[in-house]
């Protein structure tokens, strides 16, 4: 086994939250393969850094009353002690703040720039008249154009899934002020990602860079072409400024991904490796990319673009993982399922979630599934029961009985040896990031270690007399046994396998390809390694998340959207508005929005088209009283013609409450 040189990264979090558990599903998972060449033997650096810029992180500072720079520096701090917490080992963990990256940044963008790649064009785009300042989609709310369903970002619709540009937006107003945004001008940097379709076609379709599902999904936008990139951003923005352009900042995506390399640079400055060696065109060693699926783009087609075009190599290979459901269901605020790394510590033993994690992740992108049941089983029966049990049934004998010491002979020799030669399924999986097969195969072997316990009853032959040897020769058995598991668990497990290491009396284990068993060797008392999941933390874990959401809420500058402007009463007495009886409300069939209401409004019924479904069950209406639109125009929709509209309130989704009128009120009488 020749020694390789690794480098390898996980996506930078972005600076303007916490750490939850779903970030960490991607730093344990990159963690534990990096743990795993380093036991290996193999040079491998694991760099990180914080992602500092952009206008969301601008705009916390200016409600926080504090600095970008002393906003970042903080949440720094709490991702370094959250990482550190859950045993994420990085070689170095950097900022994209930084001079390595901003010199970095220059360095490609110039290189970019004289090779013909970089053009500039003027665009329109959203600005808010009242910050002074042009608005990122995320930052604009309105009505969709396709739907009209309120409160909808300017990008996309949460429900009815259309696509837009923020200017098709209906009574757009800016997150930031409230205020309407105008339309302005401004000239950008664009980055002519259509120069690199060939190289990249080529770099997409090699085997091994990209997972096959990722692959299908890049080819398929090559095939419908590549857009030109804007990485220009204008004051007031925090980032770096460019370098031929004062008052341009590049987007935040463009330094982000040089953060890898300004934090490996920083690195080599620390421990005196030479950068170009991983970085340089010709470098001949292995660069990884662990990263969310929501960033393939960014990963596979613009960074392998950027490096190649400013003639650093490009990566061996990106490999992306799906995202994290807790229970079955996105992670939720409300449901208290949206749990922080903080959170999660200050009740649970971060090595929980490690095997947790490893146990259900492959090396897909399917998104995994946290469930506290399937998580406590797991580890109970895996962790307690199988690994830890096989320590602490033999330990007290060889404590007791034979001063701490192993037996000088080995008593099932082939049974060892099965034990070693898993090594190299265990490895291969590892190695694949397979390390929910991983796992099985260790527990698997945990298993065999177990029934050859339970077979040999030590418990039985203790009391009897002349066995001495015997039983030492079981539990001496159980404890080398044990000593194999721990080290093919160590990737996952590090604070674990070293109390073991202190038990076992051993120095740090390296891959066990050619272990030996200990003979005739002292031991150290053996102290729990692990202890059971209490349910009552878990309980507690969730309730912390929902009292977290509570007390950090961001106050909006806006809970609701803005008045509407002054109308005459004669505006308003133009709308017949009647009270309703709905006396049948039925499913529609093909619609997955609506509800099809018959409302008896007086002197006539009416079928109404609403879309409530979402908030209301058919039979939680008939038979209630509402208030209708009874002069709209008759609309013709896909499923029938409505004849009216059905006064409702809410966001929309689950959100939505349909109006009552006080007891008394008649169907027909007019609302005025
Ligand atoms: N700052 C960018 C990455 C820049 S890399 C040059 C970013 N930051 S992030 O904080 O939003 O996410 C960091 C990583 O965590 C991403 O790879 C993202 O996919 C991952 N995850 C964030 N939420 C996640 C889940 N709920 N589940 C699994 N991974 C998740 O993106
Ligand atoms: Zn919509």
């Amino acid at each position: 086994m020749s020694e390789r040189k690794i480098l390898v990264t996980s996506a930078l979090p972005y600076a303007n939250g916490p750490i939850h558990l779903g970030h960490l599903v991607e730093y344990i998972q990159t963690d534990i393969w990096v743990r795993f060449q380093k036991q290996r033997g193999h040079c491998c650096h694991y760099v990180c850094a914080d992602d500092t810029h952009g206008t969301p992180i601008m705009l916390r500072a200016d409600r926080e009353n504090i600095t970008p720079e002393q906003l970042i520096a903080q949440v720094e701090k709490e991702h370094r002690a959250d990482f550190d917490d859950f045993g994420v080992a990085f070689d170095h963990y950097h900022s994209t703040h930084s001079p390595e990256n901003k010199e970095l940044s220059a360095l490609i963008y110039t290189r970019l720039r004289d090779a013909g790649h970089i053009s500039k064009r003027t665009i329109v785009q959203a600005y808010d008249p009242v910050k002074k300042m042009f608005l990122p989609d995320r930052f604009i709310k309105g009505d969709c154009p396709k739907c009209g369903a309120k409160d909808q970002y300017g990008d996309s619709c949460e429900a009815c899934g259309a696509t837009y540009s923020p200017t098709d937006l209906k009574n757009a107003v800016s997150v930031v002020s409230g205020e309407k945004p105008v339309e302005k001008e401004s000239e950008h940097f664009f980055f002519n990602l259509a120069d690199f379709s060939d190289m990249l076609a080529e770099w997409v379709n090699q085997p091994g860079h990209l997972q096959p599902e990722v692959r299908n999904k890049m080819a398929e936008w090559l095939e419908n072409g590549l857009q030109q990139w804007d990485i220009s951003r204008d004051a007031p923005y925090f980032g770096f400024e460019i370098p031929d352009a004062p008052g341009k900042y590049f987007y935040v995506w463009l330094d982000a991904p040089i953060g890898y390399m300004a934090s490996f640079k920083k690195l080599c400055e620390l421990k005196g490796l030479d950068f170009d060696d991983y970085w340089g065109k010709d470098s001949a060693a292995e660069l990884y990319h662990f990263i969310g699926k929501d960033i393939i783009y960014f990963h596979a087609l613009f960074w392998p673009a950027m490096l190649y075009g400013a003639g650093f190599r490009t990566p061996s290979a990106v490999w992306a993982h799906g995202f994290l459901t807790v229970n079955g269901e996105k992670m939720s605020k409300s449901r208290g399922t949206f749990i922080k790394a903080r959170t999660y510590l200050n009740h649970l033993n971060p090595e929980y979630l490690r095997y947790y994690f490893a146990a259900k992740l492959t090396a897909g992108v399917d998104d995994l599934d946290l469930n506290f049941d399937d998580f406590s089983q797991r580890v109970n029966s895996d962790l307690v029961g199988k690994v830890v049990n096989i320590a602490s049934r033999c330990s007290g004998f060889i404590k007791k009985r034979f001063d701490n010491t192993l037996s000088a002979e080995c008593a099932e020799p082939a049974l060892f040896q099965q034990f070693i030669d898993a090594n190299e399924v265990i490895a291969a999986l590892y190695e694949k990031r397979e390390f929910g097969k991983a796992m099985r195969e260790i527990m698997a072997l945990a298993d065999k270690a177990n029934q050859y316990i339970d077979e040999k009853k030590p418990w039985i032959i203790a009391k009897e007399e002349g066995r001495d040897a015997e039983l030492h020769a079981i539990c001496s058995m159980g404890i080398n046994l044990f000593r194999v598991l721990v080290a093919y668990l160590k990737p996952v497990l590090p604070v674990l396998a070293g109390n073991a290491e202190q038990f076992l009396n051993i120095e740090s284990q390296s891959w066990p390809a050619t272990a030996e068993p200990l003979l005739n060797h002292a031991i150290n008392k053996f102290k729990p390694l692990m202890t059971r999941v209490e349910p009552e933390k878990i309980a507690a874990i969730i309730e912390d998340s929902k009292e977290n959401l509570e007390k950090t809420a961001e106050a909006p500058v806006k809970k609701h959207e803005p008045i509407a402007e002054t109308i005459e009463f004669d505006d308003f007495a133009k709308i017949d508005l009647r009270i309703a009886k709905i006396i049948k409300a039925e499913h529609v069939e093909g619609a997955d929005k609506l509800l099809q209401l018959t409302v008896d409004i007086g002197d006539e019924t009416r079928t109404v088209f609403a879309g409530i479904k979402s908030a209301y069950a058919p039979e939680d209406l008939e038979g209630k009283m509402t208030v209708v639109v009874a002069n709209l125009k008759p609309r013709k929709m896909r499923f029938g013609v409505s004849e009216g509209m059905v006064l409702a309130a809410g966001p929309g989704g689950k959100d939505l409450w349909v109006l009552h009128p006080d007891q008394g009120a008649k169907p027909g009488m007019r609302v005025k």
